[in-house]
């Protein structure tokens, strides 16, 4: 089976920064309470005259330019989002469009909630084994603060919105990324309800719950991952978390042991971007150098649906 190894990134991140001050002039809220319970302390929402496609566009170029692939190289784009700016054409076929993919690239976006950017990366190792061209773009891509309540003080002080991607490049030579993903269906404690008629489709969250559910996740797709691959926590290179809340890092860093150069948080920067969350972490990352040629990521997320995974992900 082929595998995948990701070549280059690069991010889309909007404008408008909108501090903890900035939340408790619209809910009851405070700046401790916020960066204690969550460790966020600001977010960044699309501004005025922003989309989200710009941003996806930004991501996906970025990463085309760090990667040194040109658009024609491109075999498949897969888009993670729930919040894409229309429901057709999708994220995916606006970023074929602006960035000029050829017409025969496989392009599509895909709703795993928060996991989304890893099943993307799975269907990608999937996609790419079966085409001609051995390139492929994965983007993760959120507008969440336009689905937020923001009467909720709960939920709506945790969201963020941003894009992030990465080209991968699939080969023989490469060992699989060895994606473990799974899924409860239930709405009970987290649902965005969209088609449901006379519903606002805005986020429900019952966060104590999905706190729980997360804690439990995030260890169960690392001991999969490393029995999956036969590697240990000392063979993996860097940790890359969904970031849903400092303190759900927190305790499988200390539940694992893992030093502080071997995992990262941006939460601070970007609050929960969902999809996003992933891919804004691998760019940033990659970016400072902390992450390149050989590095081999263990990639965790977990949320909507309810639905989680893990993968090992080269560097090429
Ligand atoms: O992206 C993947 C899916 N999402 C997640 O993984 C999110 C997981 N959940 C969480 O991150 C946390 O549950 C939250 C940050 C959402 C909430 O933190 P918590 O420690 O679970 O708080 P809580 O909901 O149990 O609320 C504790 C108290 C309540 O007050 P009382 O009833 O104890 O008086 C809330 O009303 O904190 C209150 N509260 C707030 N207070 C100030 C809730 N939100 C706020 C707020 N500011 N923004």
């Amino acid at each position: 089976m082929n595998g995948i190894k990701i070549r280059g990134t690069g991010r889309g991140v909007p404008s408008k920064v909108v501090t903890n001050a900035d939340m408790a002039k619209i809910v009851e809220t405070s700046d401790e309470w916020i960066t204690t319970r969550t460790g966020i302390s600001h977010r960044h929402h699309l501004a005025e005259g922003e989309t989200i496609t710009d941003m996806t566009v930004l991501a996906a170029r970025r990463a085309l330019e760090n990667a040194g692939v040109t658009p024609d190289q491109i075999g498949a784009c897969v888009v993670a989002t729930l919040t894409a700016d229309t429901q057709v054409p999708s994220a995916a076929c606006r970023v074929q469009r602006e960035l000029g993919l050829p017409h025969d690239t496989v392009c599509f976006d895909l709703n795993a909630a928060c996991t989304g950017f890893l099943y993307a990366l799975h269907t990608m190792e999937c996609l790419l084994g079966a085409s001609e061209r051995k390139f492929g773009l994965v983007i993760g891509a959120e507008n969440l603060s336009r689905i937020t309540n923001w009467a909720d003080r709960g939920t709506c002080i945790l969201f963020g919105d941003g894009a992030g991607a990465v080209v991968v490049e699939c080969s023989p030579a490469y060992e699989s990324i060895h994606a473990f993903l799974g899924c409860h269906g239930t709405d009970e404690m987290l649902r965005v309800p969209g088609v449901e008629k006379g519903v606002p489709s805005l986020v429900y969250m019952e966060g104590t719950k999905v706190f729980k559910f997360a804690v439990e996740a995030v260890p169960y797709c690392i001991d999969q991952v490393l029995a999956r691959t036969g590697k240990t926590v000392d063979d993996v290179d860097f940790f890359v978390f969904h970031q849903a809340n400092a303190r759900i890092i927190d305790l499988a860093v200390r539940k694992y042991r893992i030093p502080q150069e071997k995992y990262y948080k941006n939460i601070n920067e970007y609050g929960n971007t969902s999809a996003a969350s992933i891919p804004l972490v691998i760019s940033e990352l990659h970016e400072q150098g902390k992450v390149g040629p050989g590095s081999r990521v263990l990639v965790v997320g977990f949320g909507g649906g309810l639905t989680w995974g893990g993968a090992l992900v080269e560097f090429a």
